[in-house]
């Protein structure tokens, strides 16, 4: 039987990457396939339409586990009572612009929103900014609803994240599955330091680090990171949009890891306030390597030192 209904918050809803993510919360693929869960989904008046047919879409797929669905352009009906926000509400960069580039527009929102979710989301309210630029979203976030304890509210860097795993797994040709334990530090933007040091590969003879799987150090130092960092202009390029479904789905793995545990053995990247550990300035949204368990997030210590790292 599935669990009491937790109610979840997805601003930006009509957007692309709300798109792609309301079927999978409702799924199941973020909080797992025995909860059940409301969905609140907020956006603009000019997308309340647009927003109305992804709610009518939500009804036709008949989702099990779906109890319910708020789709309004009011941020306080939308915040009230709800269990976690993913806020992905704002706006996208073009080609040729870095995420700083939104700052202005998106900042404002961040502001907003930050006292009706302080105001009338449940005690303990889960937070994951998406939108750009996330870091300093959630910083804002953080700044403008100091009730809500600094530990809850993230911002994403798991896409970072699984496009470095996804990286060695095609260089080695591995299953993506088998790569663990890669670092995204610092910024969702082109400053992050993507960290495969301490990241393994599973292989039919154990664990191996990917320092040893990899010897083309050069690639490692140099093409691995730039591509990493650049991966989310080269979606816009392609796409002429950026990236949605990847946005989402990383989305899901950094709530359902937060919320459910990280498998023994394996660490994931959340931007998270820092305690000044590593040397990073308290009180900064900063991605580092975390393990979560009940429910908390706590960083993994002693991770920066490497004799072939850069870093
Ligand atoms: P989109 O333009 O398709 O959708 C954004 C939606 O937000 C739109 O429907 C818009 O009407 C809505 N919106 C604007 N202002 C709002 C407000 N005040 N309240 C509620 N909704 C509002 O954009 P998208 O592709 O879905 O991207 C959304 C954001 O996520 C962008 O800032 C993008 O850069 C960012 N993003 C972050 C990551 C990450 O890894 N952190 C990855 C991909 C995209
Ligand atoms: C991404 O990394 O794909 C997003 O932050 C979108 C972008 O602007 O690159």
């Amino acid at each position: 039987m599935a669990k009491d209904p937790v109610r979840v918050l997805v601003t930006g809803a009509a957007g692309q990457i709300g798109y792609a993510l309301v079927p999978m919360i409702a799924r199941g693929v973020m909080l797992g396939a025995d909860q059940a869960l409301i969905l609140h989904m907020l956006d603009i008046p000019p997308a309340a339409e647009a927003l109305n047919g992804v709610k009518m879409e939500l009804v036709d797929a008949a989702f099990p586990l779906l109890k319910g669905v708020v789709a309004t352009t009011d941020v306080v009906e939308a915040c009230t009572g709800v269990n976690i926000a993913v806020m992905v509400g704002g706006f996208p960069r073009k080609e040729g612009m870095e995420r700083k580039d939104v700052m202005a527009k998106n900042v404002s929102i961040y502001k907003a929103q930050a006292s009706a979710l302080e105001q009338h989301a449940a005690p303990n309210c889960k937070v994951l900014v998406v939108a750009n630029p996330a870091n300093t979203n959630a910083l804002i976030l953080k700044e403008f609803a100091p009730s809500i304890p600094a530990k809850n509210i993230t911002c994403l860097t798991r896409l970072d994240h699984n496009r470095a795993l996804g990286q060695i797994s095609e260089r080695l040709n591995v299953q993506v599955f088998d790569v663990k334990n890669a670092i995204i530090w610092g910024n969702h933007s082109s400053t992050q330091y993507p960290d495969v040091n301490h990241a393994t590969v599973l292989t039919p003879a154990g664990e191996k680090p990917v320092r040893e799987l990899v010897t083309d150090d050069e690639w490692l130092n140099g093409g691995f990171i730039t591509t990493v960092q650049q991966r989310g202009a080269a979606i816009i390029k392609a796409r002429k949009l950026s990236s949605a479904l990847s946005a989402a789905s990383s989305a899901c793995d950094h709530i359902r890891d937060w919320v459910l545990g990280t498998p023994e053995g394996t660490w994931v990247s959340m931007g998270v306030y820092s305690d000044g550990s590593y040397n990073v300035p308290a009180g900064l949204i900063y991605s580092f390597p975390v393990v979560c368990s009940g429910g908390e997030w706590s960083i993994v210590q002693g991770k920066a030192e490497h004799p072939r790292t850069r870093f």
